[in-house]
């Protein structure tokens, strides 16, 4: 393979202070000027009026990585965390409650259960609560304080499942309990759920279609679920510029078994969720270290302001490893990854609770 065709999977995974760190954003110089004032078009656009906290799902909108892209590439970032339950969960959760209330699938007098590593149980937490439906949620006991507190203060009840499982420990529980009583529960299973996969591709592939139109090059994502990658994959692929060529999908990967991406699914060591079909859409899967999305996450505060979690900053070193080879091959480009939430996420918090002070 000569140096300047994509990324491939043989090649080492992204990361290395050499390859990603120029000097901090403070040592590099501001490389674009900030507005003088507010933008109130851009205000007035995004200001939007709903019926219900669920209308607000969706529509996220994009940052350019001005501080961080190689010169010639652009690279933006999907802003998924100003979904209202602050993750990119929110689009599957709604997406696979809708329907299966649509079918029939999902009645009042059901429980909504399933396994989550904490972020979709917060957002079936948050629409469960916004819809009237219970919910019930089992999660590896040692996911972060700050996702269980979250869903719990929605009044989701949390069942706990072995640490030393992780999320394939979960969701043998959760089969279990549905097993136990099937006519109790409605068990969306988002690691097959075609609705999962298709909120993306309703909403994510089309709104960066939208935004960014015939210029965008790369779509560069992790796996957890697959449902982004899948479901944006596919819609985009759908896409043909006027030379007829196709935007190229890249799928991300943490390198080992034992990494700390937190969200993201090393294949070989997982089960492998039934909607993850790469032959549909993903041209090459990405190897990503620990340690170059960790130090992602630190340099997009350092140079962007943005504070996201640490499968954010896998996605934006994949996205700049791909963006930095065609830069460095002489080609332009245009790469789109996701923010998939925020970092605070990750916090250990002070437990809500009701305090009053006169
Ligand atoms: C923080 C985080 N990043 C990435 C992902 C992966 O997204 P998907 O499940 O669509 O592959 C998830 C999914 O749970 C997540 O919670």
């Amino acid at each position: 393979m000569s140096s300047c065709s994509s990324p491939s999977q043989s090649e080492s995974p992204a990361g290395g202070a050499g390859l990603l760190r120029e000097g901090t954003a403070a040592e590099r110089g501001p490389r674009r000027p900030a507005g003088a004032q507010l933008d109130a078009a851009l205000l007035v656009r995004r200001a939007q009026a709903a019926d219900s906290v669920v209308d607000l799902i969706g529509g996220t909108p994009l940052v350019r990585l001005y501080n961080l892209e190689p010169p010639g590439v652009e690279v933006w970032a999907k802003c998924e965390f100003v979904n209202p339950g602050g993750s990119v969960k929110d689009r599957p959760a709604l997406q696979m409650i809708r329907d299966a209330v649509a079918d029939g699938r999902l009645t009042p007098d059901k429980t909504l259960i399933d396994s989550t590593s904490g972020n979709t149980g917060v957002a079936y937490s948050l629409v469960g609560a916004a819809l009237g439906y219970r919910v019930k949620l089992v999660m590896p006991a040692n996911v972060s304080a700050a996702r269980k507190q979250i869903t719990g203060a929605y009044g989701t009840e949390l069942v706990f499942s072995s640490e030393l499982e992780g999320s394939d420990g979960a969701i043998r529980l959760v089969r279990e309990i549905v097993a136990r009583e099937p006519e109790r529960y409605f068990y969306p299973d988002q690691y097959s759920n075609e609705s999962n996969p298709r909120a993306h591709y309703l909403g994510t592939g089309v709104e960066l279609l939208a935004a960014l139109g015939s210029r965008l090059t790369h779509f560069v994502t992790g796996i957890g679920t697959s449902g982004t990658v899948m479901g944006t994959g596919r819609r985009l692929k759908e896409h043909r510029r006027a030379d007829g060529s196709q935007i190229r999908v890249i799928a991300v990967e943490p390198d080992d078994a034992f990494h700390g991406l937190e969200g993201l699914k090393h294949m070989a060591s997982s089960m492998v969720p039934a909607i993850w079909r790469p032959e549909a859409c993903v041209d090459e899967i990405l190897p990503m270290s620990t340690d170059a999305g960790w130090e992602m996450t630190e340099m997009l505060k350092e140079a962007e302001g943005l504070f996201v979690g640490h499968s954010a900053g896998a996605n934006v070193a994949a996205a700049l490893k791909v963006a930095r080879q065609l830069s460095a091959c002489g080609q332009t480009g245009c790469v789109a990854t996701v923010l998939c939430d925020r970092g605070d996420r990750y916090f250990v918090p002070l437990k809500w609770e009701r305090r009053y002070e006169w």
